[in-house]
């Protein structure tokens, strides 16, 4: 049944897969008719505007998903303001308190479980996998940081001198956090900001990319729900320009967390800077230009399986994603012809089929970049393999993963987000040097690791900046609280998400 759908194309968009113990409440919110509104959230009301966005799924133009109302300067103005006033009472609600609403949209996230996966699936056009991943991580970002909040932000500290002097000390919230996330993690990483920012005591502002609005919207709805106050916590969706730009020049807002390209954060802290009020702490997770370093001792087939799945899963859009093979000479004529025979047994398909490997790249403007480096690699490059794409695959904005063969990581200049590895052969003696010229790109993010000689995945370990290294899996899908996750240099500020660092800094302690 499956091989008869893999290269058809039809409206009736349903999950099939027998295996899927949800499928018939995730089906109840797949159909054309079932359509999302999403508005900005201020005060606890929804508002209206003038400019209304149609949004349309990635694997299918034609499908409508719903609208959003994109908010305006003087709706964030408002919200900012609203937020300030709001801030001290709730930087003096109990941490057990704001936890405990964490908590609650935990359970509200959980109960709401089919919608949401149907919307990360339908708005951002993430596999039905991806989906479920996206809302279990979100959960455990709320659950993790409930524990962390009632851990760092309880009772005051109190600090002694020999003299019997004390001094006690507790962490409170900064003010109004602004909290700016990307499409491709649109429900996890856009609810671990903002709940992160709350359990801390700060009022917040949010904005959510602006492909991905309707999951962010229904994300805010349900922490009010759970508790937040509508005046503690303001939704504002549309893009950089409308909506990033008049929150980031805001003279009231204390804090930042930010999580999209490299450039945008460094626009952002441009901005931040030049509103003539004190420095604020920014919390910025960028991109990266990943590597995974396979020297002769590794598995070919492990390496296969990890490679495919770190640099083609979810169409190569997670930050984390391998970019940059570097594979040892006397192995590179095993693995290079595996990898290429795997890249052929990919399906690229409608993502809510259970056989589909990789599904569409967010929109046209992506796809664009996308397919205008490819064109650029094929001279630059050499080919190694390119998965098939279907015959209908315009009526979405599909990407056929590919790898090219390069002569180093210099022919890179930044990254580029989707499914293309590039592979590079180095000689066992030059290992130092391909470590340094990973470092020198300024990125810092991932890094994957093959070899069975523990001695040379030490070395590497203890050489390469980066914030995450994988050994001897893929590189991809870090845990929150047990792989915390972040980069360094272009790729990032710190503290790492789902780690016991991150809530701290979105927050100043305060004396008694
Ligand atoms: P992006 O930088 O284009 O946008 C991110 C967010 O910033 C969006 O909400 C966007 O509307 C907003 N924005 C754009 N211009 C702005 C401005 N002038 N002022 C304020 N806000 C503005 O990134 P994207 O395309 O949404 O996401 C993909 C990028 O995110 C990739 O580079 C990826 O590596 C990175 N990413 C990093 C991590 C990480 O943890 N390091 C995780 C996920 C994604
Ligand atoms: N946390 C995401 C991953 O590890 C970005 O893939």
């Amino acid at each position: 049944m499956f091989s008869d759908r893999r290269n058809s194309y039809g409206p009736n968009i349903e999950i099939e897969s027998q295996w899927f113990p949800f499928k018939e409440q995730v089906n109840a919110f797949m159909g054309p008719d079932v359509q999302w509104h999403a508005h900005p959230i201020v005060g606890g009301q929804n508002l209206t505007s003038d400019t209304i966005r149609e949004v349309t799924s990635p694997y299918d133009r034609s499908q409508k998903v719903g609208e959003v109302q994109w908010g305006n300067k003087d709706i964030v103005d408002n919200a900012i303001e609203m937020a300030h006033g709001a801030y001290p009472r709730w930087s003096q609600t109990p941490a057990d308190e704001r936890a405990a609403c964490l908590e609650r949209f935990a359970d509200l996230m959980e109960q709401h479980y089919a919608e949401l996966v149907a919307i990360c699936h339908r708005e951002a056009g993430k596999t039905i996998q991806d989906s479920i991943d996206e809302v279990r991580e979100a959960v455990d970002f709320c659950n993790y940081y409930a524990l962390q909040a009632r851990k760092n932000f309880g009772a005051p500290k109190t600090f002694t001198n020999y003299l019997g002097q004390e001094q006690q000390a507790r962490m409170v919230g900064r003010g109004v956090f602004a909290c700016i996330s990307p499409w491709n993690f649109p429900l996890a990483i856009f609810a671990g900001q903002v709940v992160a920012a709350l359990a801390a005591g700060n009022a917040v502002v949010c904005k959510a990319a602006e492909q991905t609005s309707i999951i962010a919207f229904r994300a805010v709805q349900l922490m009010h729900e759970a508790g937040i106050p509508g005046d503690v916590l303001h939704f504002l969706p549309g893009n950089g320009s409308t909506i990033g730009s008049p929150m980031t020049q805001h003279p009231l807002i204390a804090g930042l967390a930010f999580t999209g390209s490299t450039g945008t954060a460094q626009l952002i802290n441009r901005t931040l800077a030049s509103r003539g009020v004190g420095p604020v702490p920014v919390i910025a997770e960028t991109g990266g230009q990943n590597a995974m370093i396979i020297d002769s001792t590794s598995l070919p087939e492990q390496v296969v399986r990890d490679a495919v799945r770190s640099a083609f899963a979810s169409a190569g859009q997670r930050c984390s994603a391998l970019r940059v093979m570097f594979v040892q000479e006397d192995i590179a004529d095993r693995v290079i012809p595996m990898i290429a025979g795997a890249m052929k047994e990919q399906t690229v398909g409608l993502p809510y089929l259970h056989e589909t490997d990789v599904g569409p790249v967010i929109d046209t403007k992506a796809q664009k970049v996308l397919l205008d480096h490819i064109e650029e690699m094929k001279s630059a490059g050499r080919l190694i393999a390119q998965t098939k794409l279907p015959e209908w695959a315009d009526k979405g904005t599909f990407v056929a993963p590919i790898a090219f063969e390069i002569s180093g990581i210099d022919q890179l200049k930044d990254e580029k987000f989707g499914p293309i590895m590039h592979v590079i052969r180095y000689k066992a003696k030059d290992l130092d040097k391909i470590i340094d010229t990973i470092n020198q790109s300024g990125f810092g993010l991932t890094m994957g690791v093959h070899s069975r000689n523990e001695s040379t995945c030490a070395h590497i370990a203890r050489r390469a900046r980066v914030g995450n290294l994988y050994i001897n899996r893929d590189q991809v899908g870090a845990v929150v609280g047990v792989q915390p996750f972040g980069g360094q240099g272009l790729s990032g500020t710190g503290p790492k998400a789902g780690g016991p660092h991150y809530l701290p800094r979105f927050a100043k302690e305060q004396l008694l």
